[in-house]
């Protein structure tokens, strides 16, 4: 047994990890379930470090120096499973099963629970990167015990992206935290997506602009603050032509989103711990109304008339306005983010470090922004932050940019340019800040109809009133 970690699952994402462990140096067991992927790993880049191929699973584990560590790469979901079912016999108490595909941080947490019945230690890991992040430096999320960590932190410490010497990678917590923090980031990731699609879609219908013209105006903002790998790869779409129509590529596009899924799993479970996730829920609504097609088709012809237009816009005014509504929206996004991943840390009990987590996002993954540092810095300097967009420089930002981010709104919604994301992240703004809400409202309506019971602002204690008797009150 001379290997230090296995693969198994070699599609091109575990196939780029397995080759990012061994340029780090290390020797790495690889084994896929059809062995031409192994063969085919080996022949292309066996040069690149010291692998240890094998056909079988059994071959495989024995090829495992102990404690084992055993990187499984294949589907979330039932695949999952049948390599673990797979693995169990063949492995020894103390030996450690990471599972980096998108999983289900509750999957996580009952195969985590399963496997440490029978001594072994379960690491539902998020990897955030894409291929070309899985082969030169991903952003890496363990779920987890401490002993678990111990062997595989400086392991996956030395392959992550590294950011300031600092590696992209940290113990998240206990058994699915590392799973959950990934699935946030993938709803950070659509909210960020969607918003950007909506700045792109303002500023072609506010300035009559063609997309190459946009992206003159991305790669403007990526000097800034809003400088992140999104709105890099977004100038480099909206730049890109179509060989075969010569076209702009993103107007040869069907516009349905797709998803896997990581989307409607942060929003379900958003829901579940009562967290307002608006935009991350906007952002993946987004996305399932636009593959409405028979709906769009039949509401296109209902409404021909319905298109408002584009008030004179000061080139710009304009995009300074959409630039500071983008980058206000952004925050709330990431606030948002953020309060779902503390309110599933006291939820499950994880110790979630929310400084240590904006610190491994910082290179590596999707959302990789310059401004994660100082969401970093904002919770290092106050780890119990009500929500971050009161922390300084948010608050700075968020503040300067109301009037931009309610006249961009405004705009849209005279335009009949839908603007989901940036408008309910401004209604929640809008919400968090007001004085009084029209809650009080929904209270004297429960209490109307259904004697749900009130509480008042003058007094302690639980009141009813009786709406159908004299209307006078009675404490509860
Ligand atoms: C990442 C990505 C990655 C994947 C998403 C795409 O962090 O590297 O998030 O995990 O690209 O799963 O998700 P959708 O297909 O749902 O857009």
């Amino acid at each position: 047994a001379t290997a230090q970690i296995g693969v198994t699952g070699l599609a091109v994402m575990g196939r780029n990890l397995a080759r990012n462990l061994a340029r780090h140096g290390f020797t790495v067991a690889v084994h896929n379930r059809s062995p031409e992927r192994t063969r085919s790993l080996i022949a292309e880049h066996g040069g690149e470090g010291a692998f240890v191929p094998s056909e079988s699973m059994a071959d495989f584990v024995a090829s495992l120096e102990r404690p084992r560590a055993v990187i499984v790469m294949v589907k979330a979901g039932g695949p999952t499973d049948a390599v673990i079912d797979e693995l169990m016999p063949l492995l020894e108490a103390g030996d450690i099963v990471v599972d980096c595909g998108n999983a289900h941080f509750a999957d996580t947490r009952r195969r985590e629970e399963a496997l440490r019945g029978h001594g072994l230690h379960f690491v539902g890991t998020g990897v955030s990167g894409g291929e070309e992040g899985a082969l030169h430096g991903p952003s890496i999320m363990p779920g987890g015990s401490d002993e678990s960590y111990r062997k595989l932190g400086p392991i996956f410490e030395r392959i992550a992206a590294q950011v300031e010497g600092t590696p992209c990678c940290r113990h998240i917590g206990p058994d699915g935290s590392g799973h959950f923090v990934k699935m946030v980031h993938n709803g950070i990731e659509y909210a960020d997506m969607q918003l950007i699609a909506e700045a792109y879609d303002l500023l072609r219908a506010g300035l009559s602009a063609s997309p190459a013209e946009i992206a003159e105006i991305f790669r403007e903002w990526n000097t800034g603050e809003l400088e992140s790998f999104l709105i890099e790869i977004t100038a480099d779409v909206l730049a890109h032509t179509d060989a075969a129509t010569g076209r702009p590529f993103v107007d040869v596009v069907l516009d349905q989103a797709e998803q896997k899924g990581t989307g409607r799993w942060t929003v379900q479970s958003a829901l579940d711990l009562g967290i307002p996730i608006t935009a991350i829920a906007e952002a993946t609504f987004a996305r399932s109304l636009s593959g409405h097609a028979d709906q769009r088709a039949a509401a296109r012809r209902a409404f021909t008339e319905a298109g408002g237009t584009f008030p004179g816009v000061d080139r710009e005014t304009f995009v300074e306005d959409v630039r500071r509504a983008l980058l206000a929206s952004k925050i709330v996004a990431y606030a948002q983010g953020f309060d779902h991943i503390r309110a599933g840390s006291r939820e499950y009990d994880w110790g979630i470090d929310l400084g240590g987590t904006a610190t491994i996002w910082r290179g590596g993954c999707i959302i990789r922004a310059r401004f994660l540092d100082r969401i970093r810095q904002a919770y290092d300097a106050e780890p119990e932050l009500p929500t971050l967009l009161v922390a300084p420089w948010f608050a700075d930002r968020v503040g300067a940019g109301v009037p931009a981010w309610r006249r961009v709104v405004a705009d849209a919604a005279r335009a009949g340019v839908p603007t989901p994301a940036f408008a309910s992240s401004l209604a929640w703004f809008d919400g968090l800040r007001a004085e009084r809400l029209p809650a009080a409202l929904i209270q004297g309506l429960r209490d109307n109809f259904g004697a749900h019971t009130y509480h008042r602002v003058d007094r302690a204690g639980t009141f009813h009133t009786l709406w159908a008797g004299d209307r006078s009150e009675v404490e509860a």
